[in-house]
């Protein structure tokens, strides 16, 4: 008997559970010192992970927080308090009015070791608004909104047609036709170079992007654990992380060595001279952040919160338009009486196509590819509504609570392009449909994006009809998506029919 009670006394695991035990007294009696938001019970270190797991569905389990705890609650993302700001209203007052408190980014695994701060999206505080700027008003320069922007993406355009028009009618993954085409663009505006579908570096490159947003994010443990990187091993796939940037960050430095090699400061013909360009007129500045590091790191940020986010919104349409025959037929049809089948849809024709258009937003609204905008912090202590908020804070913007709320969209679980079209048949664009996020930190490339769907998605149904396999039903199942960093349809299978000319 003695000696029983000496091993539960002695017994590692028993010892392991007291020392848990005040270690959780101690926090909840420090938590009790500060008026946290509300939010549901966690395990201190663990956090609230098998919260956020309990359903695939991450839209679904953020509806039940928001509906529970209100706009403002927060979630223990492993040992860090992460605070969910939901519903228009609040995320306005949180991002757009407040927004010079709250447009910091957090350290994190990401942002501290594979992005080293710099670039824009993970960069904060003065580098971070020199660069945004800086590369807001190149991009511009260089073609935002402007015909000489819409030429090149006409160039990918007929060269994704022609490609698809290979697959001769039969069922194919078009996920990487689009992601080389609308990589291609991005490439024109950076580099000025276009890689051709079949190129194995490129594709190589292609598929570690890829890879890297599939490793890292919310899935992954490590985003929240940073110490488990140093596990044995690779499970958690942090090496291959690094490897594959490491090689990206190789195949873009060439691509910036050659544009050195070449420099000629009247020739300012793509991002990354007009960078070289002020590298040069800064070079006397010892303090200047123009770098050849930060040039790499801003550019592979541009790819990697530009491609994919664009592929996928296109993909998403592709199988919306597949699954919604009588949605397909009626895009058809206006783009058919309003441009024809000579030329491709321009941008000129955009004001005309309106439910074409109205169908592009629907998809931006219902497949919703960020779900939970980047994260964002704080630099020091402050309150909302009342609430504490430390220093530090990781502060996640919920777009999904504003674009499916049906206080502002009636119906939001229904796909239903007419929702974006007034009564005067005009396009309607209200304040809430936020899926390129609001204020300080909304995405830079909102302009680029909107010009690549209105030319790209056009241009697919003017040329094809989309179809699922044969013997094939596209349901509410099929269109249920994945989330990683975006929200993204699990791998599919399409057929696109040529068209007849009319
Ligand atoms: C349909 C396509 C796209 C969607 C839905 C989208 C959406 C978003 C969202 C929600 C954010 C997060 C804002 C935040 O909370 O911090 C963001 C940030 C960003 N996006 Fe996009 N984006 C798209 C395409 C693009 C493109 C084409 C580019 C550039 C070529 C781009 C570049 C960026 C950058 C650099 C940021 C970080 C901004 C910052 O930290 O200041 N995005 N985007």
């Amino acid at each position: 008997m003695e000696s029983i009670e000496h091993d539960f006394y002695l017994n590692p695991i028993s010892i392991g559970l007291v020392l848990l035990a005040i270690l959780t007294l101690w926090i909840y009696k420090r938590q009790g010192r500060t008026k946290l938001p509300p939010g549901p019970w966690h395990i201190p270190f663990v956090g609230n992970a098998l919260v956020l797991a309990a359903d695939p569905d991450l839209r679904k389990s953020l509806g039940r927080l928001h509906k529970q705890y209100g706009d403002i609650y927060r979630l223990y993302m492993g040992p860090k308090l992460a605070v969910v700001i939901s519903g228009y209203e609040t995320i306005k007052e949180v991002f757009v009015k407040r927004g010079g408190e709250f447009s910091d980014r957090p350290e994190s695994l990401i942002s501290s070791i594979f992005s080293e701060n710099q670039g824009i999206v993970s960069a904060s505080g003065d580098l971070w608004k020199e660069h945004r700027k800086f590369t807001l008003t190149t991009l511009r320069n260089f073609g935002f909104g402007k015909t000489s922007l819409e030429g090149k993406i006409h160039t990918e355009v007929t060269i994704l047609l022609s490609e698809i028009a290979k697959r001769k009618g039969k069922p194919f993954r078009i996920q990487h036709l689009v992601q080389t085409s609308v990589s291609n663009v991005i490439n024109a505006m950076i580099f000025g170079v276009h890689f051709k579908h079949d190129d194995p570096n490129f594709e190589k490159v292609m598929t570690m992007i890829d890879e890297i947003l599939e490793n890292i994010g919310p899935k992954n443990v490590v985003t929240f654990f940073p110490f488990m990187r140093y596990m044995p091993g690779d499970m958690f796939h942090v090496k291959k992380t690094l490897r594959n940037l490491r090689y990206i960050e190789g195949f873009i430095g060439d691509l910036i060595d050659k544009h050195m090699e070449n420099f000629d400061e009247n020739k300012i013909e793509d991002f990354t001279d007009a960078f070289l360009l002020k590298m040069k007129n800064d070079r006397d500045y010892k303090d200047s952040t123009f770098t050849k590091n930060q040039l790499a790191k801003t550019v592979l940020d541009l790819f990697g919160a530009g491609a994919e986010t664009t592929t996928t919104t296109i993909t998403w349409a592709l199988l919306y338009l597949a699954a919604k025959q009588d949605i397909q037929a009626r895009v058809f049809r206006e783009i058919n009486e309003i441009v024809g089948t000579d030329r491709l849809p321009s941008l000129q024709d955009k004001r005309q196509l309106v439910y074409t258009e109205a169908f592009i937003m629907e998809i931006l609204r219902a497949c919703n590819i960020v779900t939970v905008s980047l994260p964002h912090t704080c630099k020091v202590d402050t309150t909302l509504r009342g609430f504490d908020i430390p220093k530090g804070t990781i502060l996640l913007p919920d777009i999904d609570s504003v674009l499916f709320d049906p206080a502002i969209w009636g119906d939001p679980e229904e796909f239903r392009p007419e929702r974006f079209i007034g009564e005067d048949g005009n396009l309607l664009n209200p304040e809430e449909f936020i899926p390129f996020f609001t204020g300080r930190r909304n995405c830079v490339g909102e302009s680029m994006a909107r010009m690549e769907l209105d030319l790209f998605i056009p241009a697919l149904v003017q040329r094809f009809e989309f179809l699922p396999p044969e013997g094939t039903v596209l349901g509410s199942k099929e269109l249920e998506g994945v989330f990683g960093i975006t929200h993204k349809p699990k791998p599919f299978e399409i057929r696109a029919i040529k068209r007849k000319k009319t």
